[in-house]
């Protein structure tokens, strides 16, 4: 059994002289729902960006599923089982919301084609994909502006319209760019039960950043990465990360956990 769906190994990210990301090692268990924090400019992106191969690492290992992603293509990567989203939404504008579901991601796009021309009962297929999209907009509360066109959403909705394209094609593993960014509270929060219920009932694992400390300690992850100018500057469950030293200077100071990550680390 895999034990691991993600491996990363002493990663390192140099822009020119800058360090974004400094000797990074992390796992992400098979079944697990893992939060990824830090101050604004911490490296949580270029992290990502460097395992889903959208950016070359300067230096070690990255495995997704148990293969080797290390200097591999993001559609590579993608066919090992991962999906990711972006911290700035890339929708079709022009498009509706049922219908940016309902394309398949950029890299799958001409295989899934042959796919749905070909392949026998594909018209059964085709409309179980519609259910499952419209039954994410429900699950994601936008069922009401599935036929409004992307480039009228807020940013908000645009982030849970991303959500949504992710979870259609029922990815193994799952690797969200602040997903719930600009979104309200409440929402914000019924969203990730509903990421929990996905890890939970159907196995998949997650791996998700957030910027609010307070918010992530809430959310029901399993475990949180904690980083720190570009270093892993601790993990462990939402306990450790709430009576950690370190992290109560970086974050919690003052008398108050309800800060933003960021705004107390400077
Ligand atoms: N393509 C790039 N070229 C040069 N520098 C970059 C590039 N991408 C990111 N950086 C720099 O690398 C550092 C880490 O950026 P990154 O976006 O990974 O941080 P982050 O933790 O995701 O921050 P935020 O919370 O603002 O999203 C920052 O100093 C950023 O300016
Ligand atoms: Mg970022």
């Amino acid at each position: 059994m895999m034990q691991s769906v993600l491996k990363v190994d002493r990663l390192t990210k140099d822009f020119g002289g800058l360090r974004a990301v400094d000797d990074v090692s992390f796992n992400v268990n098979a079944g697990e729902f893992v939060g990824l924090i830090g101050p604004n400019g911490c490296g949580k992106s270029t992290t990502f960006n460097c395992i889903s191969g959208l950016l070359e690492s300067s230096g070690g290992t990255v495995e997704v599923m148990g293969r080797d992603a290390t200097g591999k293509r993001p559609d590579q990567i993608q066919s090992f089982g991962l999906t990711r989203t972006f911290q700035h939404t890339r929708l079709w504008r022009d498009m509706t919301v049922i219908e940016n579901l309902l394309v398949p991601p950029r890299h799958q796009f001409a295989p899934n084609m042959f796919l749905s021309l070909f392949r026998p009962g594909s018209r059964k297929a085709e409309s179980q994909r519609v259910d499952l999209g419209y039954q994410l907009l429900e699950m994601l509360e936008i069922e009401r502006v599935a036929h409004n066109f992307a480039s009228e959403l807020s940013g908000g909705q645009s982030k849970l319209v991303d959500i949504g394209r992710a979870l259609m094609s029922s990815p193994r593993f799952l690797m969200l760019d602040e997903p719930v960014a600009g979104v309200a509270g409440p929402l914000a929060e019924k969203i990730f039960e509903n990421l929990r219920s996905l890890v939970r009932d159907q196995g998949v694992s997650m791996l998700v950043i957030e910027h609010n400390m307070d918010f992530i300690l809430r959310s029901g992850v399993d475990r949180i990465i904690v980083m720190d100018s570009g270093k892993v500057l601790m993990q462990g469950t939402p306990d450790e990360v709430r009576s950690n030293k370190e992290v109560i200077e970086a974050y919690l100071g003052n008398d108050s956990t309800s800060q933003a990550a960021g705004s107390g680390a400077s």
